[in-house]
């Protein structure tokens, strides 16, 4: 058996050893698709209704190849759903596959029972139709089904889009803020083809989950996009499964950072690589020349670890993601403001009580996620510490639903400027403590938990997972219960 094991493993490093990068070879040749932005219908009092229905299709990632693929409205992603504080959403959600899947808000503060997690089931056929009022910061959330054991497999099919949030204050900042034009959506996912069909398989001993050795954006293959403006805006967000990136520019330029997963930082912070972890998102704004040609890239991770930790994100992980190409003139952009909004982040000095979340391949804290067990309880309005701590030897990064939290400590240290912002997901190598405070300010709901998880998605899909309740100061947890749509 020691033998087999060693052999096992000699294969799983050569394997991870194959794979060439693409990074300069990428020829950029097809125009970048950006996700239509949903058009509710508006009611009488204001109510925005979307409507979402899960579907199987083909998608022609290649010419001529149709690639069988899942989709929201179409055949792989969904529409770009757009709200703003303080309005009334509604969202008809109807499962057109043949497996039952839900779907998942990320990032957004709503009731439990809207959440979307896997208590909130969709059969085939059925639609689910949660509905709440929007209140946080402007922000750029996503969503993607949450079935457990199926996460994995419902999201690396296509199921995936962006939940983009405004407010007074965003509406009035000078910030690039023209959807598709000098604001760009930009979703990374990793793919690997096996034939006409997208690869699934994990490899080798790779129990880290599915990696692709490709990457695309908004579905586009060898993406360019051509720029018209000065200043542009990069929402980012990290839609793979399992691998995590580096991204920067491949003349190493620097660029503003000036909103991390829940919203806009205090001011913006220049850097010339943003690491994202799966489930992450970061708001970037790059400056432009006339007549160039830059693309955004993803480079070799100085804290993934060793390299036997690199090569649980495939080894050489750089990737060659979106060419942009300048127009001859540009319009002129305004500056950059110095200050962008003031900081709604709890405070670790309130915390009432603090938790301890040890990431491990079992299970957090060892305990294998179960439906029917609550693991934590939490008093709503409350402010807590939770430590999470990652010293499995691999790779986790920890996401938590409902709220976004402040990043207190990394190791003992104050956090540097990428986790200074509101966060709803943090990247957790190995080695790694982490300090977060968190505010939970309700509905209370005794019987409908919210998760916490590794977002590697094959880690969630098989155990990483844990449940909390928000209740009333002194109210015992109830029993989870199902949603299921009708
Ligand atoms: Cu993005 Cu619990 O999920
Ligand atoms: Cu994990």
């Amino acid at each position: 058996v020691t033998v087999a094991l060693a052999l096992g493993a000699l294969l799983a490093w050569l394997w991870t050893d194959a794979k060439v990068s693409t990074v300069g070879r990428a020829p950029f040749d097809r125009a970048l698709a950006i996700p239509p932005l949903a058009e509710p219908t508006v009611e009488k009092d204001g109510t925005r209704v979307f409507t979402l229905r899960m579907q199987r299709g083909r998608t022609e990632f290649r010419d001529g190849v149709g690639t069988p693929t899942w989709g929201f409205n179409g055949s792989y992603l969904g529409p770009t759903l757009r709200a703003k504080r303080g309005e009334k959403v509604r969202v008809r959600v109807t499962n057109g596959l043949d497996e039952a899947s839900t779907v998942h808000w990320h990032g957004m503060h709503l009731p439990a029972r809207m959440d979307g997690g896997p208590h909130q089931m969709i059969a085939p056929g059925a639609t689910w139709i949660p509905h709440w009022t929007v209140d946080q910061p402007a922000a750029t959330l996503w969503y993607h089904p949450h079935p457990h054991g199926r996460t994995e497999d419902h999201v690396r099919r296509g199921l995936a889009g962006l939940f983009l949030l405004d407010d007074e204050t965003s509406a009035r900042l000078p910030l690039p803020k023209r959807y598709g034009v000098d604001d760009l959506p930009v979703i990374v996912q990793d793919v690997r083809f096996d034939g006409p069909r997208l690869a699934g398989d994990r490899g080798l001993m790779q129990n880290v989950g599915f990696l692709g050795d490709r990457t695309m954006v908004n579905g586009t293959l060898r993406p360019y996009r051509r720029i018209h403006d000065e200043l542009i805006r990069l929402r980012l967000l990290n839609a793979s499964t399992s691998r995590t990136y580096a991204f920067g520019f491949s003349d190493d330029r620097a660029f503003s950072l000036i909103g991390t997963d829940g919203g806009l930082l205090e001011r913006p912070a220049v850097m010339d690589r943003v690491q994202l972890s799966p489930g992450e998102r970061a708001e970037i704004v790059v400056r432009m020349t006339a007549g160039e040609r830059v693309v955004l890239r993803s480079f070799p991770q100085k804290n993934y670890g060793d390299r036997w930790q690199q090569r649980f994100n495939g080894g050489d992980d750089s990737f060659d993601v979106l060419q942009l190409r300048a127009d001859g003139r540009l319009r002129p952009s305004p500056d950059l403001p110095a200050t962008l909004v003031p900081s709604e982040l709890p405070d670790a000095e309130q915390a009432v009580r603090g938790r301890y979340f040890d990431l491990k391949r079992s299970g957090i804290n060892d305990r294998p996620m179960k439906m029917e067990r609550i693991d934590e309880v939490v008093t709503r309005g409350t402010t807590e510490v939770w430590t999470v701590r990652n010293t499995n030897g691999m790779p986790h990064n920890f996401h938590v639903h409902d709220v976004q939290f402040r990043v207190v400590e990394v190791n003992g240290k104050a956090p540097p400027p990428p986790l200074r912002g509101p966060k709803d997901t943090v990247f957790v190598p190995h080695g790694t403590t982490m300090k977060l405070a968190l505010r939970f300010t309700g509905p209370a709901d005794p019987d409908t938990p919210y998760m916490y998880h590794c977002h590697m998605l094959y880690h969630e899909d098989t155990g990483m997972m844990g449940q909390f309740v928000v209740v009333e100061k002194g109210q015992p947890a109830g029993t989870p219960r199902g949603h299921t749509g009708h």
